[in-house]
């Protein structure tokens, strides 16, 4: 299976609420996803989608190619599908810019595509959206009981940094504040080029993995 990120629309807002009803016990609503998308200067929303066959070119956006995932691993990057809607979603997220920090607001992968190297694409989106929007430290809330999510967030350089107590209402359960280094420190990029040259190695493995046909792995990222 072949994996891409691209920026959420509002036509995504389904998909996306049916990932998040089998992710979070507490959830969003319409209005807050579309509020969150009409504001692009402060709110970047990203999407991941599954194709059975390597996406095929994509002549439009020519935008696509600004991220600095395209900037450090351009050998990597195809172009992505013009009608990209016919691949489903399998993962979304996004990031918010206040003053020079960004904060990760959400993170979902559908449970039947977890542990596939997915939440770590996105992250990886993520922090490209940051990075466009000027942000120079990450900082994100994460249940104390989500370990899984933790150690994603501690492989991408996330560090803990205190606790807010019942921060979520559902059941009363602290969160873990987790900060990032500056991104664009030498440290920070030297660290996620080389999370993103395994993770593309891990990505490509699977979509040999697949069949025969699914040799030539192609992600974007915008
Ligand atoms: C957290 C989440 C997004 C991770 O996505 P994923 O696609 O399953 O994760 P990946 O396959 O990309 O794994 C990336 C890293 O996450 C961590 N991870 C993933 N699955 C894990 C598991 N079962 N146990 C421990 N760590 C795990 C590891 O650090 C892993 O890196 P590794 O493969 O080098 O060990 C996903 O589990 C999810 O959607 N959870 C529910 C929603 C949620 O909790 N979101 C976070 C809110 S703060």
């Amino acid at each position: 299976m072949y994996y891409f990120v691209e920026r959420m629309t509002e036509d995504d807002i389904d998909q996306v609420q049916m990932i998040e009803r089998a992710s979070f016990s507490t959830l969003w609503s319409v209005n807050t996803y579309r509020h969150e998308l009409r504001s692009p200067a402060t709110s970047r929303y990203i999407v991941a989608r599954a194709s059975p066959t390597p996406p095929p070119p994509r002549t439009e956006r020519p935008s696509f190619r600004r991220g600095l995932l395209a900037h450090l691993l351009p050998g990597f990057l195809g172009q992505p599908p013009s009608h990209t809607h016919d691949f489903p979603i399998v993962g979304y997220g996004g990031v918010w810019l206040s003053v020079d920090e960004g904060h990760i607001t959400t993170i979902a992968v559908a449970p039947a595509y977890r542990g596939r190297g997915i939440g770590e694409l996105l992250l990886n989106g993520l922090i490209d959206q940051a990075l466009e929007l000027n942000a120079d430290v990450l900082t994100l809330e994460v249940r104390i009981s989500n370990i899984v999510a933790q150690q994603l967030y501690l492989k991408y350089g996330f560090r803990p940094a205190g606790t807010r107590p019942r921060y979520y209402t559902d059941n009363g359960e602290d969160a873990l504040i987790m900060w990032t280094d500056p991104i664009r420190s030498p440290a920070y990029q030297e660290k996620l080029r080389q999370l993103r040259e395994r993770l593309f190695a891990r990505l490509r493995e699977e979509a040999n993995e697949s069949g025969p046909l699914h040799n030539d792995l192609r992600l974007e990222m915008e």
